[in-house]
């Protein structure tokens, strides 16, 4: 209340001023133009009295007097006299003031008022003149007769209306000021109110949660849906939230006693090779799901089936198509499915990687859509889900769908194992409800994944996506209460899970010092020790961004010559789907791009970038990732990216940068990293320049919190989260069976 006092006071004063400003201003305008006014009328008087005084003039008698007073009968007239020209006083009104002697007169004009005439006509002389009784204006025009300048007429006007006017101007602007004054600071005080309280209530809003439906929505959502897991974790298993290969095991002995963990994915998690040298090796693949989903495996132990794409692979099975793996620490089985090579055209070159894959990812390559592809993938989904039917050992097995390989494979399962607990995941992005219309078999592929009891994705958009789907294509129930879909009366729960790594990592942890891998990369590419090391490992894949990635090296050297000579960005290419066209061009773009620019910056000795077009064996990768001052990730679509996450495991020294694009699912979680708009070269290399520049101890910061993150949120929790849920899913539909059965038994129907 006291600020409101002050600041009206302020305003009022403020007020007060600038009316004493315009008022003084008024009045010199206004007391201008009246002496303009006064001169004017001075002349025109003068003009009309001027034959007569003319005439008396040299008579010098008491005519003169009678003529001067008929001129001050004008009432702002008050007092008229002539002068000679030697300033002696000839005749006068009865009340001429003694103070406006000719004498006088003639020295103040002397001051101001060099000569009477002027190119003919005469000038008006006048000037206020202070008296006891109030200050009067004097005005003294020359008479001329016969060229001859005789003397003067001067006539006293009376100022008091002048006076008079200016009092009242003062007052009326003064009391506008004031109002206007009043007025604004009504008006500022209540706009001020009405914003303050429209700020108070848009925080308020925002507070109790009716922004969360507006710009903040995401975040506040995915944070509040976190902290919930975490704690309904802590709560159901009363364990620590760190999740851990036997915590897995623990979860899903406690909740699925004796039953097998079957994983079906379409790429195996070892391959049997025979090399030009004809020896049979063991080989890795380069696949993010391999990587995240083979330690559940190894945690839980069951059965891995795949295809047998390996040269070498029936030569290591038995006689059940069978292999114990990992190679020299088994613990579970990996069970091979051979396809001939017109079912892996079709199926997986065709439907699967011509059809869905840039069906899901947005990354400007069209989707090719055949009818005998689909047939194919069909007739594959059947083949497989068989396999995992024969490898079952109870009528409720737990089953890990994985991927686009598998859209029908969960219902032709579940119409075989009606009891199984089906867990489908989907580990690249899933489209929204429009783009996915131009895949012809929508519908079929939604009704297939709708017979596992979970459908996983990344992110919560893409949930969101695959329920706009369902509602879009399908007669079906959404259940967005509990993100499920209900169709044929079961219920398929759609949630984010997103996917993640080992933790601990064992290759990062078996791995050579950081400073030996340093050593021995720089090395193997026969650099110096003070050399800048970028490195970048992707699958030679359109959606990984490899052109941009290169392009924004060029940039950097571009706009910071320094770097050229020092900095070197290796990238380690897998092949991979060589058989499809995009994939050919991609491979020869990506080749043709490096080359030009090692030419245009390179020479004999230096070539900036290092291209490593070749399959690479874990400990290959790791040797790079620890040898590296970053590592450049810029798909242009990526469900989540798990080699940013590699990355971070890697480098337990907690240094090196990540340089992560934003269109990855790892961006939303590794929020340390540098994130970038990979299509925006300027931005890339603007966050090269930065993470080459960035000191130890920032980059120690920000690795460390990601490191944190990734120990918590690891693929054991991944998995962990998946089995709680089915598990619960299970209790709940088991209750409402023995409910059902309860019912039936009351009202006497036969069981
Ligand atoms: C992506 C897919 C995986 C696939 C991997 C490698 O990560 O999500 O399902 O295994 O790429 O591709 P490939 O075709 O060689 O298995």
């Amino acid at each position: 209340m006291k600020r409101v006092a002050r600041f009206l006071l302020a305003l009022l004063a403020s007020g007060v001023v600038l009316a004493w400003i315009a008022t003084a201003v008024v009045e010199r305008a206004t007391r201008g133009r009246f002496e303009e006014d006064i001169a004017a009328r001075a002349a025109s008087v003068a003009r009309g009295a001027r034959p007569g005084l003319l005439g008396h003039w040299s008579r010098a008698d008491s005519a003169l007097a009678h003529l001067l007073d008929d001129i001050v009968r004008d009432e702002r007239m008050m007092a008229a006299a002539l002068c000679t020209e030697r300033l002696e006083l000839l005749a006068r009104t009865a009340d001429w003031p003694a103070q406006v002697g000719c004498a006088a007169l003639g020295q103040k004009m002397a001051a101001t008022w060099a000569r009477v005439t002027e190119g003919g006509t005469t000038r008006v002389w006048g000037s206020v003149w202070p008296l006891p009784g109030g200050d009067v204006y004097v005005s003294a025009v020359p008479l001329v007769q016969r060229e001859q300048h005789i003397g003067f007429l001067v006539l006293v006007h009376d100022l008091s209306f002048v006076e008079r006017r200016a009092a009242q101007m003062r007052t009326v602007l003064l009391l506008a000021f004031g109002l206007l004054a009043l007025g604004a600071s009504v008006v500022t005080i209540v706009a001020a109110r009405l914003s303050w309280r429209g700020f108070r209530k848009e925080l308020l809003r925002f507070i109790q949660g009716e922004s969360r439906r507006k710009e903040f929505l995401p975040i506040i959502r995915d944070v509040r849906e976190l902290v919930e897991r975490i704690a309904a974790e802590r709560e159901a298993d009363g364990q620590a939230a760190v999740w851990s290969p036997q915590r897995l095991k623990q979860t899903l002995v406690r909740h699925f006693p004796g039953e097998k963990v079957i994983v079906l994915a379409n790429r195996e998690p070892y391959l049997h090779d025979r090399g030009h040298d004809g020896v049979v090796r063991v080989l890795h693949p380069a696949s993010g799901l391999v990587t995240a989903v083979e330690p559940v495996l190894r945690a839980c132990s069951g059965v891995w089936v795949a295809h047998g794409s390996g040269s070498a692979d029936r030569e290591a099975v038995d006689r059940n198509d069978r292999v114990r793996v990992p190679p020299g620490a088994p613990s579970y089985w990996l069970r091979r499915v051979w396809l001939s090579p017109d079912e892996e055209r079709g199926y997986y070159y065709g439907f699967a990687n011509e059809g869905l894959w840039p069906l899901c990812h947005l990354a400007h390559t069209r989707p090719l859509f055949r009818s005998a592809d689909y047939a194919a993938y069909a007739a594959v989904n059947r083949r497989f889900a068989e396999a995992v039917v024969r490898e079952a050992e109870s009528d409720d097995p737990v089953v890990l769908v994985q991927d686009y390989h598998f859209a029908l494979a969960p219902r032709l399962i579940r119409e075989r194992l009606p009891r199984a607990t089906i867990i489908s995941f989907w580990h690249i992005p899933w489209p929204y409800a429009e783009r996915l219309g131009i895949c012809p078999w929508r519908a079929e592929l939604l009704e297939g994944l709708l017979g596992s009891s979970i459908v996983g994705l990344q992110t919560q958009l893409y949930c969101n996506n695959f329920l706009d789907s369902v509602d879009r294509y399908l007669e079906a129930r959404i259940d967005r209460e509990q993100n499920g879909v209900v169709q044929h009366g079961q219920l398929t729960l759609v949630r984010p899970y997103p996917i993640s790594i080992a933790w601990p990592d064992d290759r990062a942890n078996e791995a050579p010092a950081v400073e030996e891998c340093r050593r021995a990369a720089l090395a193997e590419l026969g650099l110096g020790d003070g050399a800048i090391l970028g490195v970048g490992v992707d699958r030679l894949d359109y959606t990984k961004g490899i052109e941009e990635r290169l392009l924004a090296v060029e940039r950097l050297l571009e706009r910071f010559p320094a770097y050229n000579g020092r900095l070197t960005f290796v990238q380690l290419a897998a092949p991979t789907r060589s058989l499809i066209e995009h994939y050919r061009q991609l491979d020869q773009a990506v080749e043709k791009t490096a080359a030009r620019i090692n030419q245009r910056f390179g020479n004999s000795s230096y070539q900036p970038i290092r291209l490593l077009r070749a399959h690479h064996e874990p400990p290959s990768v790791y040797r790079y990732y620890r040898a590296a001052d970053f590592c450049f990730v810029s798909s242009l679509h990526d469900g989540m990216n798990l080699v940013a996450k590699e990355f971070v495991a890697a480098r337990d020294d907690e240094r090196g940068v990540l340089i992560l694009s934003q269109f990855t699912g790892a961006a939303r979680e590794l929020t340390e990293a540098l994130v970038v708009n990979p299509y925006d070269l300027d931005e890339s290399a603007a966050a090269l320049a930065s993470a080459i520049a960035m000191p130890p101890g920032e980059q120690r910061e920000r690795m460390h919190a990601m490191r944190v993150f990734l120990s918590e949120f690891n693929v054991y929790r991944w998995a962990g989260r998946m089995l709680v849920d089915a598990a619960r899913l299970r209790k709940k539909a088991s209750r409402l069976g023995r409910a059902g059965a309860e019912l039936a038994r009351l009202a006497g129907f036969p069981r």
